[in-house]
């Protein structure tokens, strides 16, 4: 009995490391996102034990931040690293991301639920996100989560063309679309952990200026 336990312990941290490098070596082809991914689901995880999920629901949200991006992979290397601003036409290409990952993470019937959360996990509160204009709680509590993680990552990180934000302006962003990009009790649950994540989530560089929102 403790044996098969142990068993499924080890198997478990195993599909997690197992997953975690496969995305690091998709994010080999998108010079602007190393490292995105497993930030995001450290975040996403944070959010969603204060937000009181526990067990197989803790677990998928943070799989499924693990995994939010996969679609790329469907993506052409020419726009994902495009130094300059993408262009309408481009901005299309990026957006079918969230479809692609989901038909990727839906042919196995055992991560339905992971697909679904990566399916949502660019939809906004107020239904104006993408891919299908859903809004408030008809998106998947995990890809609101998700959506939050993701954003405060992008802000953080340095694009070619604008400077990363420091911690200070980024969660005020946050605050300001609460309620509009944002659910506000994911932001809720932000705020109680910005303090931890200054502490703990590393980025290369902090200058001090920057703008824009995006994931
Ligand atoms: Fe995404
Ligand atoms: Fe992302």
């Amino acid at each position: 009995m403790m044996a098969k336990l142990l068993n499924r312990l080890i198997y478990k941290d195993y599909c997690h490391d197992l997953i975690d490098c496969l995305i690091t070596a998709l994010e080999v082809r998108d010079v602007y996102t190393a490292g995105h991914s497993s930030r995001v689901s450290d975040m996403s995880f944070d959010l969603a034990q204060v937000l009181g999920l526990r067990g197989k629901n803790l677990m998928d949200v943070h799989m499924a931040a693990h995994v939010h991006d996969i679609g790329k992979i469907g993506i052409s290397e020419a726009i994902l690293n495009k130094p300059e601003q993408l262009l309408p036409h481009e901005w299309k290409q990026i957006r079918l991301h969230s479809e692609i990952g989901y038909n990727i993470l839906s042919k196995s019937n055992n991560i339905n639920n992971i697909a679904i959360i990566v399916l949502y996990h660019h939809e906004r509160w107020n239904g104006q996100g993408y891919p299908r204009g859903v809004k408030g709680d008809s998106i998947p509590l995990g890809s609101r989560i998700i959506a939050v993680a993701d954003s405060i990552d992008a802000m953080m990180s340095n694009r070619p063309y604008r400077r990363p934000l420091t911690w200070e302006q980024c969660r005020r962003e946050v605050l300001l679309n609460r309620g509009l990009q944002f659910d506000p009790s994911v932001v809720e649950a932000a705020e109680e952990l910005w303090t931890k994540w200054m502490g703990a989530v590393c980025y290369q560089e902090q200058p001090k200026a920057g703008s824009g929102i995006e994931a």
